[in-house]
C-alpha cells in the first residue's frame, strides 16, 4: 500500500477486532476508542451485523431492479430532515456525495463558483481537491473557488457584534469577487461543526446570514454531514439543525452505515428531478440492499438506544469535566465542541500561542494509556475526541482520569 498510507501514531497500531467502544489490538490489549465515528453506533454492533448477514444471504444488487429495501432506507431517512428536502441519491462515500451536490448545483444555477471555508476537506476526487484547504493536497485552490475565515468567538477581542460585520464582510467580499470574475455562485459547501477549523464557537446568527448572501447571489447551500450528521451534535439529529436554515442538499457518508461504505445526498424533488431529466446518474454499488439493510440498522439502532439523547448527555459530562482540567493549567485554553465532538485546546501558557507539541504528546500518551484519540484545528493543538455514540459516563471517566494522569506527566 505504500510508503504514504496514512497511519496514526509515531508506532500504528495493528488491530483485530473490537465491539462497542472497545478495540482490541493484535497483541491482545483493549483500547477505548474516544476517536472513530465510523463504527457510529458502536464497533460492530450485533443488530447491524445481523441485518447485514440478514440481506447477503437473501439479495445484493445493483439498483436497476426495485427493491423495497433501499425504499424503506429512504423513506425512513427522509423523515429525520426538513422540507422541502424530500429525496435521496445514494453513493458509496462522503467524497461521492459531496461531489453529486457540487454538480448538481453547477447544473441547476449556471454557475460555477464554489465557497468553502478556509481550513476544511470535502473529499479526494479532482474536483474536491480543487477546494481542499485544510490537508496538503498538490492542486491548487481552483480559480473558481473562494475561501472563507470561520470567526471564532474564543479567540476574538472584539464583541460578537463586531466580529459577526467583519466576517460577513468577507463573505460579500468573497461572492463579489467571483461574479467579477465570471463564475458566479453555484454553491456555499460547509461543514457544521467546522471541526477541522478547530470547533469554532461562532457569533450568534453567523452560519443563517453566510446562507442568505449566498442565496441572494443565486447560490444553493450543501450542508456535509459527514462528520455531523447522525445525532453525533447531540440536540439535533443533523449538524445544520443546530441554525435557522434549511439547505437544499445535506450530504452523508461516515457514519451512515456503521463500517458499511455508504453515502448519499439528501435534496428537494426538484433539483433531483431538473438533474435526472438531463442526466443518467448511475452508480453500481450504492443503494444496494446490503448497504441499505446497515443504514436502516442504524437508524433502529439509533432510536433504540436513545442514542441522540446519550450524545447530548454524554457530550456535555465530557465537556463539563475537560472544562474543569483546563482550570488546572495554564497550557490549556479551552474545551470546545458540541454533543460527541469534543476538542482541548492547548497554547503555550507565555506566549499564547498554539502549542501543537502538546497536543502530539497527549496523544501519543494517552495511547500509551491504552486510550484512542486524535488532534485537530488549523494549528493541531487541539485534542480530538470523537468517540462512537454509545460512549456513557463511564467511559468519560476512563477517558477523563487517564487524560489527568497524562497531564500530570507532561
Ligand atoms: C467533512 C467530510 N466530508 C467528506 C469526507 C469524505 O468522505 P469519504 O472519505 O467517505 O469520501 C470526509 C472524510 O473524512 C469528511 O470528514
Amino acid at each position: 500500500m505504500g510508503s504514504h498510507s496514512p497511519l496514526f501514531y509515531d508506532s500504528p497500531l495493528a488491530v483485530q477486532s473490537a465491539a462497542g467502544v472497545w478495540l482490541t489490538s493484535m497483541d491482545g490489549v483493549t483500547y477505548l476508542d474516544g476517536y472513530n465515528n465510523v463504527p457510529h453506533v458502536g464497533h460492530c454492533h450485533p443488530y447491524v451485523v445481523e441485518a447485514v448477514h440478514e440481506q447477503a444471504r437473501q439479495l445484493n444488487i445493483h439498483t436497476r431492479y426495485l427493491n423495497d429495501r433501499v425504499l424503506d432506507y429512504a423513506e425512513q431517512l427522509l423523515t429525520t430532515v426538513d422540507q422541502p428536502l424530500a429525496r435521496l441519491a445514494l453513493t458509496n462515500s462522503g467524497s461521492e456525495a459531496n461531489e453529486l451536490a457540487l454538480r448538481i448545483a453547477r447544473q441547476h444555477t449556471g454557475h460555477t463558483g464554489v465557497l468553502v471555508t478556509d481550513f476544511s476537506y470535502h473529499g479526494n476526487t479532482t474536483s474536491l481537491a480543487e477546494l481542499t484547504t485544510g490537508l496538503p493536497v498538490r492542486e491548487p485552490l481552483g480559480a473558481h473557488v473562494r475561501a472563507l475565515t470561520i470567526p471564532d468567538m474564543d479567540h476574538e477581542s472584539e464583541g460578537e457584534e463586531a466580529v459577526l460585520a467583519r466576517s460577513l464582510a468577507l463573505v460579500d467580499t468573497a461572492i463579489a469577487s467571483l461574479q467579477q470574475a465570471g463564475h458566479g455562485v453555484s454553491a456555499l459547501l460547509f461543514y457544521p461543526l467546522f471541526s477541522t477549523e478547530g470547533l469554532p464557537r461562532l457569533p450568534k446568527g453567523y452560519v443563517t446570514m453566510v446562507v442568505d448572501r449566498v442565496r441572494s447571489a443565486g447560490g444553493l447551500v450543501i450542508a456535509d454531514e459527514v462528520q455531523a450528521g447522525f445525532g453525533r451534535v447531540g440536540t439535533s439529529m443533523w449538524g445544520h439543525q443546530l441554525f435557522d436554515m434549511v439547505p437544499d442538499f445535506v450530504t452523508l457518508g461516515r457514519p451512515m452505515g456503521n463500517g458499511h461504505p455508504l453515502g448519499g445526498v439528501i435534496t428537494t424533488t426538484n433539483l433531483l428531478d431538473e438533474f435526472g431529466s438531463n442526466n443518467l446518474y448511475f452508480n453500481t454499488f450504492a443503494g444496494n440492499p446490503v448497504s441499505a439493510a446497515a443504514g436502516l440498522a442504524v437508524l433502529k439502532v439509533m432510536n433504540a438506544e436513545q442514542l441522540l439523547d446519550n450524545a447530548d448527555t454524554t457530550g456535555g459530562l465530557l465537556r463539563g469535566k475537560l472544562t474543569e482540567l483546563a482550570g488546572r493549567y495554564d497550557f490549556i485554553s479551552a474545551a470546545k465542541g458540541q454533543g460527541l465532538f469534543t476538542g482541548l485546546e492547548f497554547v503555550d501558557p507565555t506566549t499564547g500561542a498554539p502549542a501543537p507539541a502538546i497536543a502530539k504528546q497527549v496523544v501519543e500518551g494517552m495511547l500509551a494509556r491504552k486510550v484512542l484519540i486524535s488532534r485537530i484545528g488549523r494549528n493541531d493543538n487541539m485534542l480530538k475526541i470523537r468517540p462512537p455514540i454509545p460512549f456513557n459516563r463511564q467511559h468519560v471517566e476512563i477517558l477523563t482520569d487517564r487524560l489527568a494522569d497524562c497531564l500530570t506527566h507532561l
